[in-house]
């Protein structure tokens, strides 16, 4: 650690810890009612803890960009933030705006579009919060001493991501029209601009672990934004087969969709090749497994299993069935929890001054949670091609189907018990470490 502010990171890192346990509770809820094991519902029904958890996951990775963005920015702009109470006021309404979501599930007060879920006023406390944190980010950058490529792409990222919420703001009575601006925020999020968040954190994680030169990492990274851009665009294309929208988007969606794992090859690539090239002295080993583990896995559950539900004439089939539940959920661990894992376990050392690296736990915090969810993945997988061949091929009644599936769920919740031991383990250590000290700052950072 460089600059004082950049300890704030570390309290958006915990807040992130809480809700991604959260996030797990509930995942878990909804399996065991896969089973039968179902004596929560009338608190918590299936549907509720499915928009919990969704809605969970998607505020504790923006929580850990936030984290990322007050971590890295000071450092590339060589100042400190410009205000840092501002930061903290900015935390403390995130974390009242998200209890309060949290609470408003149980009670059935508000019910949205999927991912999408909270009212309207909470969207303008999240529009005012949002815009506190990107004023902050934006001042320090412009402020400062350097705006390197790195810097400028997670900082354009940030911007475009609260931009991008606005569309989901705005209500359609046609379902069709609905829908399909819905994409814009879900679709254009994860398969857009989130991917620079990606690349950005990614190639200042790599700058800094492998120690390869700043230009070369760069050049790279403007490679990247253009094959997301080249393909995730028009690829919103692969939600639009069958909502009732024009039949020109089956060919525009199959294409440009279908050339979006290469965006995810490409960061995979770069990830890998960067490694080789580096010195391979740096000693956060730990972090360097998340760094290039998550440009990988993200390639596997992005590209590939993306790819494989993505052209219409295979999405006629699979959409909306556990396929998609198999992709959701390998996609979003690879490509960003697991960066934000890896920028967490990368600040830690530096924040608190206490070098902890690459203790056992932590390396079985790694392999526990990736082979976890391997597991899940595997059990999403198998259960929705079984669903595919039931429900679509053979005409079987939804929920007839959905009984004959229920034993994946029983290997899903084995795996998940792996995962959880992993995320627990992770959080162990997190906690571990302690709080941020200022002493840091004489500790030597690499
Ligand atoms: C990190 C990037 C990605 C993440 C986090 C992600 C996540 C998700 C999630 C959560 C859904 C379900 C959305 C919903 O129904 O509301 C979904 C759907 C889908 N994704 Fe991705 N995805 C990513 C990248 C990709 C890529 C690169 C492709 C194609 C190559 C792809 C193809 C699809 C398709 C075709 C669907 C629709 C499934 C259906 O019809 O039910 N995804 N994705
Ligand atoms: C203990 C761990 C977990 C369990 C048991 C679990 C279980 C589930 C279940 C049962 C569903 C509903 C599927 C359905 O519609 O029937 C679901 C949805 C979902 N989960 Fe998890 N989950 C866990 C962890 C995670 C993690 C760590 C992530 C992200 C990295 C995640 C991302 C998602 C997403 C994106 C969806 C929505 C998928 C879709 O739209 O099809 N889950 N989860
Ligand atoms: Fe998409």
């Amino acid at each position: 650690m460089k600059y004082k502010s950049q300890k704030v990171a570390y309290w958006f890192f915990g807040l992130c810890m809480l809700l991604f346990t959260l996030q797990i509770v509930y995942g878990f809820i909804m399996g065991f009612a896969r089973i039968g094991m179902d004596g929560l519902h009338d608190i918590i029904p299936f549907n509720t803890a499915r928009a919990v958890h969704t809605n969970l996951l998607v505020v504790w990775l923006l929580t850990g960009f936030m984290g990322a963005a007050y971590y890295i920015i000071p450092e590339e702009a060589q100042r400190e933030l410009v205000n840092v109470k501002l930061a903290y006021v900015q935390l403390i309404s995130l974390a009242l705006v998200g209890v309060v979501a949290i609470v408003g599930y149980h009670f059935n007060y508000w019910e949205g579009r999927k991912f999408l879920e909270i009212p309207r006023e909470l969207d303008y406390l999240v529009v005012v919060n949002v815009l506190l944190f990107l004023g902050l980010i934006l001042a320090t950058l412009f402020k400062g001493k350097r705006r390197t490529t790195t810097a400028l792409v997670l900082t354009m990222g940030l911007v475009f991501a609260a931009l991008l919420y606005l569309p989901g703001m705005i209500w359609f009575d046609s379902q069709v029209t609905d829908s399909f601006f819905r994409w814009w925020v879900v679709h254009l999020w994860v398969e857009g601009v989130w991917e620079l968040i990606m690349g950005g954190i990614l190639s200042y994680l790599l700058i800094k672990l492998t120690g390869v030169d700043r230009e070369v990492i760069e050049k790279w990274l403007y490679v990247i934004i253009g094959l997301t851009f080249l393909s995730g665009l028009l690829g919103t294309g692969h939600h639009y087969y069958y909502i009732g929208v024009n039949k020109i988007w089956l060919i525009v969606g199959g294409i440009f969709s279908a050339l979006e794992p290469l965006a995810f090859l490409a960061m995979a690539l770069f990830a890998v090749y960067m490694y080789r090239k580096g010195e391979k002295s740096h000693p956060n080993k730990v972090a360097l497994f998340w760094t290039i583990g998550a440009s990988i896995v993200s390639f596997i559950g992005a590209g590939l299993l993306g790819f494989a539900h993505t052209l219409p004439q295979t999405n006629i089939y699979t959409h909306g069935t556990l396929v998609t539940a198999m992709h959701g959920h390998y996609a979003f661990w690879g490509a960003y929890a697991m960066i934000v894992l890896a920028i967490i376990s990368y600040a830690m050392p530096n924040i608190t001054g206490r070098k902890r690296f690459d203790s056992k736990l932590a390396h079985a915090a790694f392999w526990l949670s990736n082979v976890g969810m391997l597991g899940m993945t595997v059990a999403f997988g198998v259960a929705g091609v079984a669903q595919v061949y039931l429900e679509r091929k053979f005409k079987m009644e939804f929920m007839e189907v959905q009984s004959e599936i229920e034993v994946h769920f029983v290997v899903l919740l084995l795996c998940a018990s792996l995962f959880a031991t992993g995320i627990g383990l992770y959080i162990y250590e997190f906690f571990k470490y302690g709080k941020p000290s200022d002493e840091a700052l004489k500790v030597n950072t690499h």
